[in-house]
């Protein structure tokens, strides 16, 4: 067997993170859209990029910015640049490049794939909304996609049980219950979701129905789809009460850190 047939060892693969950053935020009230909202005096959108540059395996990263808002995003990434005087367009060794978004999150994140350079193999997908993820689980999704898998999602066990229902045509009616699906079955999934890069192309090609995440639609491809430990700091920010959540955590954090 020469050299040439086997594959290129899976370490050498690059990794680029896509941040869907399009979105206006509608949950959290009125305001600048969200991922631009402060948290602990820094965009939250800022956080989102240093938690994936964290990663050593991440080289680039893309920034899906709200349609009208792709210069003002570039200037807030260049503004926040690592000190000591990094060019335009990187953060030391992670580069990041900005694209605007599209109407839904699923359009926003195909802009981004498209933006991609040649030459990263696997691709991660994360929520400006989830500043707070910590290095750790953005390591554990690359590993496994290195180890094999097309898609990799961080999931964490839920506290509530879940009731399917039948929607109340009118909103607040009382709705019946249709099945309660085992608890200890149920995960419910956080980002960076990574994938494949190749596969995650493919299913941004062919799927066309509404989602709300990349993994299911590499699970409507057949592929397999495998769940590594979420975090609990890795939640979304939807609502105010979030908000509040999120500075708090980063208060710990400062606390921690002896700041
Ligand atoms: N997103 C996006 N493009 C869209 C809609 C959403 O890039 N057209 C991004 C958001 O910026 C966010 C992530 O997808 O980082 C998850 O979406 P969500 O939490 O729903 O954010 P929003 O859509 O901004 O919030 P809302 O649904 O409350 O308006
Ligand atoms: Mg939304």
């Amino acid at each position: 067997m020469s050299d040439d047939s086997r594959p290129a060892p899976a370490a050498a693969a690059r990794t680029a993170a896509v941040i869907p950053a399009a979105g206006r935020g509608v949950r959290l009230g009125p305001g600048a859209p969200k991922a631009l909202r402060s948290l602990g005096g820094t965009p939250m959108l800022i956080h989102a990029v240093r938690a994936m540059a964290a990663s050593r395996a991440v080289s680039l990263v893309v920034v899906v910015a709200p349609p009208d808002g792709a210069a003002e995003v570039k200037s807030l990434l260049d503004a926040h640049a690592l000190p000591g005087g990094t060019p335009s367009g990187s953060w030391g060794r992670t580069d990041f490049a900005v694209v605007p978004g599209g109407e839904s999150r699923q359009e926003s994140v195909r802009l981004g794939l498209e933006a991609l350079p040649p030459g990263y193999d696997i691709v991660l997908v994360h929520d400006a909304a989830r500043p707070l993820v910590p290095v750790d689980t953005v390591d554990a999704v690359i590993e496994a996609v290195r180890d094999g898998a097309p898609a990799v999602v961080p999931a964490l066990p839920l506290a509530d049980t879940v009731k399917q229902v039948e929607p109340a045509a009118v909103p607040g009616d009382p709705e019946p219950v249709v099945a309660t699906p085992e608890r200890a079955r149920l995960r419910a999934v956080q980002t960076p979701q990574g994938f494949d890069r190749a596969a995650l192309v493919r299913a941004h090609e062919t799927v066309t129905g509404d989602v709300t995440d990349d993994a299911s639609m590499v699970e409507q491809l057949g592929l397999a789809v495998v769940v590594v430990p979420g975090h609990e700091e890795a939640f979304k920010v939807t609502r105010p009460l979030d908000l509040v959540l999120a500075e708090a955590v980063l208060a710990r954090r400062r606390l921690n850190d002896g700041f």
